[in-house]
């Protein structure tokens, strides 16, 4: 596996590639991300990962400085994955002026669920794979499901933006508990993570109301918000919404059975997890 810093290497080793499948993470990887190295390989030929942790999606008193960084166990990872390139920039090879040209994704899309709790996280999610982009110029890129906003936002955006990358989406890989993995889960004391399955466990309960006739959608999301609150979580939202454009099913939606999922994200101590189930 080649690893690259700079965005002018990183041109001369890809030019030519027409099948490049890109996989973005900010590293810290876990059998997840494998799993999405592993999707890659199956839509396209080489496969490339990145690794940045992106300061510009980061809210002023969120992690960017505690993110864990593991770099030199994420390229062993990566490497029994045979990836061919790892683009891992530093800030100053990414931006290496002030980033004042943004992509921002619409309001409708990009201030609810997450963005209204992590207000500019979506335009710099959007403005880093925007530029990630055109640096690898990939046929596809995989993304996670677990991030079921992000992977809308950046599908929506490539589409629009009519860029030449297919987005692919990979389902969630959870531990046998049902907790999806996620690099924050290593913030957990064992206590919280065992606690920590609740969460995939209160979508499960707002799923199988609703698959059982319950339509009354804000009760069964206020409850099972109460139900985490009971167990020492702070949620900031269980909604579920339409799988179309995550926005909130009308009564003539749920009559019609509109495709849904049920999205949630609490805080568990000082860790935020965020999940999802499609129903
Ligand atoms: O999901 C992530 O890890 C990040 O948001 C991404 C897509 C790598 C952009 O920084």
């Amino acid at each position: 596996m080649k690893i690259i810093t700079t965005i002018d290497e990183l041109r001369d080793q890809m030019r030519g590639q027409l099948r490049t499948a890109f996989v973005p993470t900010m590293g810290n990887l876990h059998e997840g991300h494998l799993s999405l190295m592993r999707l890659a390989r199956k839509h396209g030929d080489p496969v490339v990962a990145s690794i940045f942790v992106n300061r510009l999606q980061f809210g002023p008193n969120e992690d960017f400085d505690k993110y864990p960084r593991t770099f030199q166990a994420d390229v062993e990872k990566l490497e029994k994955e045979g990836v061919y390139v790892l683009f891992a920039p530093t800030e100053k090879d990414l931006y290496p002026e002030p980033q004042e040209y943004r992509v921002q994704p619409p309001d409708t899309l990009g201030n609810t669920l997450e963005g209204e709790f992590r207000p500019g996280f979506f335009g710099g999610v959007c403005t880093v794979v925007t530029k990630l982009f055109s640096c690898v110029q990939p046929r596809v890129a995989v993304f996670g499901k677990k991030d079921y906003q992000q992977l809308m936002i950046v599908r929506n955006m490539a589409r629009q933006f009519a860029m030449p990358t297919e987005i692919i989406g990979a389902e969630t890989f959870r531990a046998e508990d049902g907790l999806a993995l996620s690099s924050r889960n290593m913030y957990l004391s064992p206590e919280e993570r065992a606690e920590a399955p609740a969460l995939y466990q209160g979508l499960n309960f707002v799923a199988n109301e609703i698959r059982g006739g319950h339509l009354d959608i804000f009760s069964v999301e206020r409850e099972a918000m109460a139900q985490l609150s009971a167990r020492g979580w702070k949620p900031d939202y269980i909604s579920v919404r339409k799988r179309i454009d995550l926005q909130p099913p009308s009564a003539g939606d749920l009559a019609q059975g509109t495709p849904l999922v049920v999205l949630a994200a609490a805080k568990l101590g000082t860790t935020r997890l965020i999940d999802n189930l499609e129903i």
